[in-house]
């Protein structure tokens, strides 16, 4: 493919992967997880599965799509035939699956940043409900104050601005997008995190995130620690696979993916370090406990009720600041997941950029709307009978965890029985002459070989099986 478009170098490439890793995952996810876990114990399990389990995935899927050079599918059916292309695909439906919850979710942040920008979030007395009323607000276009609180305008939009930028091809918009987002992020969240260390009680929260209390490791950690780090990484479904499609030769991938790794996980640990101590700080002044284990709805009750608390002028520019910090982690990584579609459809099918990617926009967008409704609005999608009781979006986002983990464990499967690790490593080589006789590749095919399509399978079986089961019978 010879106009094939491609990153312009390694700067591009590192900050669109790590654009694709850091979103929602880190900012709205890892934080709850991390709450509901213990804190400190969760983040050591994370941090153990980010470099025993996916470190080498992450490097496995590069190298697959560098040397194919085509799209998910394309890749597997180049380097290992048509049936291994049913992998490419099932990741490309997970990816569609996970982009349409994911887009509702990237919706509310993208409303609640403009409702405390300019409008009145910040004069509410119950955030709770505020929230519940919120995420059920689909079809009131215009509240009474003016600004719309409307989430089909806010989910529409988002994907209107990242189909936008996918349009615009890999260089021009993915690239772009991505060196002057990422850079902004990461400003943002030292500012906020600055500020949060200065709060009264800040160190409670900081002690909770980073001192470790090994009687809070339960199985469930393990879990959750799993799935958050195949989905913080973009795991397991191609999208790396994608990316590195557009890489050239002459980069070295194993230092990428750690560089994209650590930023990954540092933008993940920041979040914590952001967010505890303004839980902390706010349970010290209305004398509550308990706020860190909200669940899901963590930034969204917890953090405006904080902001409310630094007052008008303050409160609305941190506030907004928090916000658009998360629609800019969350904008790179929905850029990524449209990527991997748009690229299936431009490579395998020769349709052309530009209308392919409203097509497909517009098509996941519609297939969101059973997560959008599923908050309470439409009570038999908020109460699933048979998933145990739980809403649409849960389910949808849960079984997208679990084919990223089952993704991880057929890509190591793959590399090893079919590609041939020795094929692996000739990629690995290319941009990096001293590969060949180091520890890396050493460690990278012991567990691609063996410690990950052991634990990933297995895990992913225990997940499932809790999952449908539920854990009591499980253990
Ligand atoms: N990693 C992103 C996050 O943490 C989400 C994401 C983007 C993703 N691309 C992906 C998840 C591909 C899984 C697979 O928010």
């Amino acid at each position: 493919m010879a106009n094939r478009d491609g990153f312009s170098g390694k700067l591009g490439f590192i900050l669109a992967a790590a654009g694709s890793a850091v979103g929602l995952g880190n900012i709205w996810r890892f934080p709850y997880l991390a709450g509901q876990n213990g804190g400190a114990i969760f983040l050591l399990v994370y941090l153990i599965c980010i470099f025993l389990l996916c470190y080498p995935i992450m490097v496995g899927e590069i190298a697959i799509g560098r040397s194919a050079g085509r799209d998910a599918y394309g890749s597997y059916t180049k380097l290992g035939g048509k049936r291994w292309g049913l992998l490419g695909l099932f990741g490309i439906l997970a990816g569609v699956f996970i982009l349409s919850f994911y887009n509702v979710v990237a919706g509310w942040a993208f409303g609640y940043f403009l409702n405390i920008s300019f409008g009145d979030l910040l004069n509410e007395s119950d955030y709770a409900s505020y929230f519940g009323g919120f995420v059920n607000d689909i079809v009131n276009l215009k509240s009474a104050e003016g600004i719309t609180k409307s989430n089909l305008i806010f989910s529409l939009l988002f994907m209107v601005i990242t189909a936008f930028i996918v349009g615009q091809g890999i260089q021009k918009g993915i690239e772009l997008a991505n060196k002057i987002m990422m850079p902004a992020l990461y400003l943002i969240l030292l500012g906020l995190i600055g500020y949060a260390l200065t709060l009264p009680n800040a160190m409670a929260g900081v002690r909770f995130y980073l001192v470790p209390d090994f009687s809070e490791l339960r199985i469930q950690t393990v879990f959750d620690g799993l799935k958050q780090a195949f989905f913080s990484l973009s795991l397991g479904m191609g999208c790396l696979i994608t990316y590195g499609s557009y890489l050239n030769k002459d980069q070295n991938i194993p230092s990428s993916a750690a560089i994209i790794s650590i930023a990954d996980t540092s933008v993940a640990f920041f979040s914590g370090l952001m967010i505890f101590p303004l839980v902390h700080f706010l349970q010290y002044k209305l004398q509550i406990t308990g706020v860190a284990t909200a669940g899901p709805p963590l930034i969204f009750i917890v953090l405006p009720q904080i902001f409310q608390e630094m007052g008008p002028v303050l409160g609305r520019i941190m506030g907004g600041a928090f916000f658009l910090l998360i629609c800019f982690a969350a904008l790179t990584s929905t850029i990524s997941l449209l990527e991997v579609h748009v690229a299936y459809l431009v490579d395998q099918h020769k349709m052309s950029r530009k209308r392919v990617v409203w097509i497909l926009a517009l098509l996941i967008f519609v297939l969101g709307l059973p997560s959008m409704m599923s908050q309470g609005m439409v009570p038999s999608l908020n109460k699933l009978l048979f998933y145990r009781g739980q809403d649409f979006l849960t389910f949808i986002s849960d079984m997208c965890d679990i084919s990223l983990t089952l993704g991880g464990c057929l890509v190591c499967i793959f590399v090893v029985r079919t590609w041939k690790i020795k094929n692996m490593n000739v990629e690995l080589n290319y941009g990096n002459s001293n590969y060949q006789n180091s520890f890396l590749r050493t460690y990278i095919n012991f567990a691609i070989t063996y410690i990950c399509p052991v634990l990933l399978g297995i895990l992913s079986v225990l997940i499932i099986l809790e999952k449908f089961i539920g854990l009591e019978v499980l253990f």
